[in-house]
């Protein structure tokens, strides 16, 4: 086993059954097990793991209170145990590394004070909607945008191409909400869409089981129904091609493809 200061692992989106045998070592290893999850058995399993070191930055979370605030707080945590020189793991749902800002930025400033630090990859919701959505990226390709981030710095979407909108439940709220999100950015979102989706085209809102033996949610809409498509904090977004691939037939041929 490595001999890292700073650990990141992730626990699955279904914990039971996705936590990886390497993640339950480090946890039961490290001093201090820094957890932001969610979902009780998650928790539990955590708490059983490594009785004495579990502590949960759920806390740290706040109505209203900007998200990337409580992410600081929870960075200088982290490292706070780690300049003490404990051995510390950090736990994040899914995989620690995908739309994680805190999992990542406390890696980045463990090494940069010379410490050693490494993220071990998790499963990840969107792994969870390629087998339960039963389709493959590199069929066509995928673009996978946050939401938020689509709409307002000028993403472009090829729709030939699989796409995947990240928190679309949380659109243009950058504060923590412990109930519903008030989706104030969705009519400006679907203006969006519009440019390259007819709004009868078919999309789905997924959310993956957390707990085994759950179906996953799974509604497809016309794009147009969306606002009416109980989107939540959990769910995201797939958008099929709505256009067939086009090939550059003079590549193809000069590289013996065709
Ligand atoms: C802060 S990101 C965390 C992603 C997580 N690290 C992962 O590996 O999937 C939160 C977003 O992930 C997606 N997400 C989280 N849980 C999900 C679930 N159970 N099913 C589908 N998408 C989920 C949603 O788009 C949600 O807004």
């Amino acid at each position: 086993m490595f001999d890292e200061q700073l650990i990141v692992i992730g626990t699955g989106i279904r914990t039971v059954g996705q936590m990886t045998m390497e993640s339950v070592g480090w946890i039961k290893r490290a001093d201090k097990v820094l957890y932001i999850v969610s979902d009780p058995i998650a928790e539990e399993l955590i708490k059983s793991l490594n009785p004495d070191g579990a502590e949960s930055l759920f806390h740290l979370y706040g109505e209203n209170k900007p998200r990337i605030q409580t992410y600081h707080e929870m960075i200088e945590l982290a490292l706070g145990y780690v300049r003490g020189g404990k051995r510390v793991c950090m736990a994040a749902y899914g995989h620690p590394g995908v739309f994680a800002y805190p999992t990542h930025e406390s890696v980045r400033r463990a090494r940069a004070e010379g410490f050693k630090a490494r993220m071990l990859p998790g499963v990840s919701a969107e792994d969870c909607m390629f087998a339960d959505l039963n389709f493959d990226p590199a069929m066509a390709g995928c673009q996978s945008y946050e939401a938020t981030d689509f709409l307002v710095n000028g993403r472009q979407i090829d729709n030939t191409s699989n796409v995947i909108l990240w928190q679309i439940g949380v659109l243009g709220d950058t504060t923590f909400k412990a109930r519903a999100y008030d989706i104030k950015g969705m009519p400006q979102l679907l203006q969006k869409l519009y440019r390259y989706y007819s709004p009868y085209h078919d999309v789905y809102v997924y959310e993956a089981p957390i707990f085994p033996g759950v179906e996953p949610v799974i509604r497809k809409v016309p794009l147009y129904m969306l606002p009416q498509a109980g989107v939540s904090a959990i769910s995201t977004l797939y958008i099929p091609p709505s256009a067939p691939t086009r090939s550059d037939l003079a590549t193809v041929q000069a590289i013996g493809l065709a």
